[in-house]
């Protein structure tokens, strides 16, 4: 097959056959197409776009250019949960020990931080000891010993994504919708799930920030699901202000340790029950949202989930005392404490900005090679819509450096804007997409 011709079509806007879209995912995993070639159609995409067929057959190209998992020797209806990404976005380290507590196995592949997101696996690797890289047997064994395991991604997982994904990032094109959804869902249905709930989100610190977008971008996830035969789900959720108040790796495992003592309630908590809940309804194990939820707060309410997470930690080779005594996770050098400086409400917070505090204080990457401090971040004292004077707390820094907090206090001031007049408070959730149609809140 010519890839020039291939390219052609796209770039005419006509929509390609399945073989044309398989030539182009195999040869992105081979490297047998050039990577000008890859950025045309790249771009070729991003600007035509896909019709949902395309998008699918894509979707199953990318799927299939690596190895999918086999989660068969686990009994039950595997159920995954994935985020589109976000800030103080802790959700995994707390529902996946509740819905494992409830019965339903949760065989998780997580992420890294990217951007000025934060990933699942940065924050377990917090914890000392804890290590992310199973084999795909010790994988299996785990979730059917202890209910949960949750991993990285291993290199053979949709390497065709692996190579438009890096592309993407420096040829303008990761804004496209059939690209986004392709590139989730190949690596969700490599990971070997029965069924998939994402977390969709909108807002400032979100890939998708109006509502209208994340709802097409779920929309797309979805109908790649139902045309893969897989269930999958998609609850649109706010991305304009941090999810948790913790924000930085190790202090996000003590947030998620405190929720799941039931030290701390909040939009995270709730959150977190309401994609658990749609995971154990599509695992079956519960009939509704309502009688899912009840299970989870029982979960929560009894300590059977932070025994869960304990379990968990020590599987993987981490130090299970943390959960008891939350002192045992890193702590930083410098601990700084920064009021508000200014009466009114608050209005705006910019959660891609206050991302990135996170990030330059060493709580993300830069660059690929860098290596993340688990210590440093900051804890936020203020949401939106709070009325706050100038000595209420706005913020805990806690840097490598003074320099640093220094820095930090200055990007979450200017990532965070105070109104005269009151400020109602955003809404948690927006929408629920699933095969049936969109449901707004
Ligand atoms: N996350 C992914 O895995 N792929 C994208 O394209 C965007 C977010
Ligand atoms: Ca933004």
């Amino acid at each position: 097959m010519n890839m020039i011709e291939i390219i052609t079509k796209k770039k005419l806007g006509q929509p390609l056959s399945r073989e044309e879209i398989t030539c182009f995912a195999l040869g992105a995993a081979d490297g047998s197409i050039p990577d000008y070639q890859l950025g045309a159609m790249l771009m070729a995409i991003r600007l035509n776009g896909m019709t949902p067929q395309e998008t699918t057959d894509l979707t199953l190209a990318m799927r299939d250019s690596g190895d999918v998992c086999d989660l068969s020797a686990i009994p039950g209806v595997k159920v995954d949960k994935h985020s589109t990404g976000g800030v103080g976005d802790t959700t995994t380290l707390i529902l996946a020990p509740l819905v494992a507590a409830c019965g339903v196995p949760v065989a998780k592949m997580s992420g890294r931080g990217l951007g000025h997101t934060g990933g699942t696996l940065d924050k377990l690797e917090s914890i000392p000891g804890l290590s992310v890289s199973l084999t795909e047997e010790q994988f299996v064994r785990q979730v059917n010993e202890i209910g949960l395991a949750v991993i990285g991604q291993t290199a053979s997982l949709a390497p065709a994504d692996k190579t438009l994904y890096a592309l993407r990032d420096v040829t303008s094109t990761v804004d496209s919708l059939p690209l986004i959804a392709s590139s989730i869902m190949s690596k969700k249905l490599a990971s070997g799930a029965d069924a998939i709930v994402l977390d969709v989100k909108t807002g400032s610190g979100a890939l998708m920030e109006t509502v209208d977008d994340a709802i097409a971008l779920a929309g797309t996830m979805v109908d790649i699901g139902t045309l893969s035969g897989k269930p999958v789900r998609a609850i649109v959720t706010g991305m304009g202000q941090p999810l948790g108040t913790h924000i930085g790796n190790a202090l996000e495992v003590k947030e998620a340790i405190d929720v799941l003592s039931g030290r701390t309630t909040g939009d995270l908590l709730e959150v977190s029950l309401l994609l658990g809940s749609h995971m154990l309804v599509v695992n079956g194990r519960a009939d509704t949202v309502e009688a899912a939820r009840a299970l989870l707060l029982d979960a929560l309410r009894s300590g059977a989930g932070l025994c869960k997470l304990r379990e968990l930690i020590a599987a993987q080779g981490g130090d299970p005392s943390c959960v008891d005594d939350v002192s045992r996770l890193p702590r930083s050098a410098v601990i700084r404490e920064v009021t508000v400086g200014r009466e009114g409400y608050v209005a705006r917070m910019d959660a891609e900005a206050l991302g990135y505090a996170a990030q330059a204080m060493g709580a993300g990457r830069v660059q690929k090679t860098d290596v993340i401090d688990p210590s440093v971040g900051y804890v936020l004292h203020v949401r939106i819509g709070d009325h706050v004077v100038a000595d209420t707390p706005l913020c805990t820094l806690y840097a490598r450096s003074e320099a640093d907090a220094a820095r930090a206090e200055a990007a979450i001031r200017a990532a965070i804007t105070t109104a005269e007049d009151p400020v109602s408070k955003p809404p948690l959730w927006y929408a629920i997409v699933t095969a049936d149609g969109v449901e707004r809140v």
